[in-house]
């Protein structure tokens, strides 16, 4: 490919382009890149198709979803030529401590756009990443059994410019990159650059364990400090001051009645608001 071709190859959401960000970045393992022009949900497609598997884990990029999930079953709302949606596989053995890896997610997504240049950013336990308090990414983690092994599927959808679409079921609204100067022609360079951070933060999780990484977590915590509540089901869980995480990444709710840790699951966090 002559550098002209390379370069067009690199601003459309291509394999290449990804692949050839992704050398940049010095990726060690590289995964096998699939993209589309769309998929019913990256998430789903990469689920239907594990046979692909091989010594190299998947990495799934769709430039629309016609059925984007969101958690807690909501839709993730997925416009052409706009945003990322992308899914990757981590194959394991172990069973490791999912509800962490999801805070490893959010953590890899903060440090990747943060060394964009992009200030502002913040998490919002367990792996909802805002930009000036407002909703910028999010991330969907299922769990498959495959072959004997335990497959998570991660699924990140990045607002990237929403002018095409906006969702409304953010409580908190919504910030896209081009806000910051980023464009669609920016996808694969943003896609490689997080693949790349979460490959070195899930190799510090898997030698160090979650506690390694804590710390650097709460500095970017949206919530620390403030009076939030817990919910569940629309049932209040608990209530009290957002006291950052522990050791697994459980959320830690300094209460009335001692320190309640919080694990990750179907909940959401919201700031308390006094009337
Ligand atoms: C959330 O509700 O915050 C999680 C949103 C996750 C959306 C992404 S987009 C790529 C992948 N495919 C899906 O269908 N969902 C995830």
């Amino acid at each position: 490919m002559d550098i002209k071709s390379a370069e067009e190859a690199k601003r459309r959401l291509s394999q290449v382009g990804i692949e050839s960000a992704m050398a940049d970045m010095a990726v060690k393992k590289m995964p096998q890149v699939f993209v589309f022009d769309e998929l019913s949900s990256s998430n789903q497609w990469v689920v239907e198709n594990l046979q692909l598997l091989s010594a190299h884990e998947m990495l799934c990029i769709t430039d629309s979803q016609t059925c984007g999930r969101g958690r807690a079953g909501r839709d993730w709302c997925s416009p052409a030529a706009s945003n990322i949606y992308m899914s990757f596989t981590i194959t394991t053995d172990r069973v490791p401590e999912i509800a962490s890896i999801s805070l490893v997610i959010g953590l890899a997504l903060v440090k990747s756009l943060s060394k964009m240049g992009i200030d502002g950013l913040a998490l919002k336990w367990p792996n909802d990443v805002l930009l000036d308090s407002k909703k910028l990414a999010g991330v969907l983690i299922e769990a498959k059994n495959y072959n004997g092994r335990l497959v998570l599927v991660v699924g990140i959808g990045i607002n990237v410019d929403m002018s095409a679409g906006i969702n409304l079921q953010s409580e908190l609204g919504w910030a896209d990159l081009s806000a910051v100067g980023l464009s669609a022609a920016d996808r694969n360079d943003i896609v490689a650059r997080v693949y790349s951070e979460y490959e070195q933060l899930i190799s510090q999780f898997l030698d160090k364990g979650f506690a390694s990484l804590r710390e650097e977590w709460e500095r970017h915590d949206a919530f620390m400090g403030k009076s939030v509540k817990v919910i569940e089901n629309n049932k209040v869980l608990c209530e009290g001051e957002e006291s950052g995480i522990d050791d697994r990444g459980c959320l830690l709710i300094k209460t009335d009645a001692g320190v309640k840790a919080v694990h990750s699951g179907d909940v959401s966090l919201r700031i308390k608001h006094e009337n």
